[in-house]
């Protein structure tokens, strides 16, 4: 092994890691990068890609185009023994060559690397018969560049996921860039994180109708460093939006999901903010998390995963956004009263509330905020 190289294990896949990209708080992309902290997020994706190909009667193919050392797609190739065929594409010639290093650590047979710009590898991947049934886009920043070829790229049935770190963005620092990305502007909230999430679906539904396709979330994970996403590729069957904006008043604390373009509060009449356009369908689809949930266990996965996809399943009918209970304490000037407690409150008052995998210490209901405050 090259001595810049250091030898880790990430489920049951062995990875060869640049030396600094361990020690380092930013990983350096130079040799090829490699994020330690992002093993969760690919402890999902094998969750969320078995889940998904269990179920898919197409060649079971996964297109990797950012491929990096590989720590994704070869995890795949070597944990999910249904994959027939792995598609390992990047530009940087050295990410590769410690890609192919990694396969043969393992033993895995089935991968094809490519040394290609990501747009141009996902068009030679744009032929019905060249399709992927599973494919990723995990670039620095936005992914917004890339959703066109991907989703061409993307079996009518098949699974797309994106990730984007471009977090400032996506959190309202700068507006128009946002716009510019992902045709909708943030407002910057406690919630900015359902809302990020929100915009790069609403981004990549909009690109698809472009394309006569439409997408349906199955599942979608943040943590401080990334959003992600999973969506569904559909051939267009009707025209029902999920798209609108979220209503969202500093003066009361009121926000919901709204269709029209409106300003006022209903509650208390002030003049509220507009984050949008954006998907304000459901995040999940629950058949598809409460299998994730039973398949998690024939993975050596983060034991955080599970719990979360908990959260998840029991959230996915309840409306778009979350109130923290610390916003609540404000609001009643008082030390916050526990998650638990909240919910049961709310319960007890006959609306539904449950946690949220989108923030530990927040919770969703159908109650508005003049309800919860005068319940909690
Ligand atoms: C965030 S990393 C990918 C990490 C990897 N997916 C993982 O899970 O470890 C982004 C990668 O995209 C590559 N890259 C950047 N721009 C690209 C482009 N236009 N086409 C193809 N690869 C590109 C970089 O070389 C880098 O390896
Ligand atoms: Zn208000």
């Amino acid at each position: 092994m090259e001595s810049n190289l250091v030898e880790i294990t990430e489920g049951s896949t062995k990875l060869l890691v640049p030396r600094e990209s361990l020690v380092e708080k930013a990983p350096p992309r130079e040799p090829a990068f490699f994020n330690p902290r992002a093993r969760i997020s690919r402890d999902f994706s094998i969750i969320a890609y078995a889940t998904f190909l269990k179920n898919f009667k197409g060649p079971k193919t996964f297109l990797d185009s950012l491929s990096g050392i590989g720590a994704r797609s070869i995890r795949i190739a070597n944990e999910l023994r249904e994959v027939e065929q792995v598609f390992v594409n990047d530009v940087n010639p050295k990410a590769l060559e410690i890609a192919e290093k990694i396969s043969k650590l393992n033993n895995v047979t089935n991968c094809i690397f490519s040394e290609n710009e990501a747009c141009r590898f996902l068009s030679l991947h744009s032929r019905r018969d060249q399709r992927g049934a599973v494919v990723d886009v995990d670039p620095f920043g936005s992914p917004s560049r890339y959703l066109d070829c991907a989703i061409r790229a993307t079996f009518h049935g098949g699974l797309l996921s994106a990730t984007a770190t471009d977090l400032t963005v996506l959190h309202g620092l700068f507006p128009a860039a946002c716009k510019r990305k992902y045709y909708g502007v943030p407002v910057r909230t406690k919630y900015g994180n359902e809302i990020a999430l929100r915009l790069i679906l609403g981004c990549t539904n909009l690109i698809a109708g472009r394309l006569d396709v439409k997408i349906a979330p199955l599942f979608v994970q943040n943590n401080m460093h990334y959003y992600k996403i999973y969506v569904k590729v559909l051939v267009r069957t009707d025209d029902q939006e999920e798209i609108g904006y979220i209503l969202n008043c500093k003066n009361c604390g009121n926000r919901h999901a709204t269709k029209e373009v409106k300003n006022e509060c209903d509650i208390c009449k002030s003049k509220a903010e507009l984050a949008g356009p954006l998907w304000i369908g459901s995040l999940y689809n629950k058949d598809f998390v409460n299998e994730m949930i039973v398949n998690e266990a024939q993975f050596q996965v983060d034991k955080s995963c599970k719990k979360i996809l908990e959260k998840c399943r029991d959230e996915t009918e309840m409306p778009p956004t979350y109130f923290t209970i610390d916003e609540i304490a404000q609001m009643h000037r008082s030390a916050p009263i526990s998650l638990a407690k909240t919910i049961e409150k709310i319960h007890k008052a006959g609306f539904r509330a449950t946690a949220t995998s989108l923030n530990p210490a927040a919770f969703k209901t159908d109650a508005r905020i003049d309800e919860i405050l005068s319940i909690v």
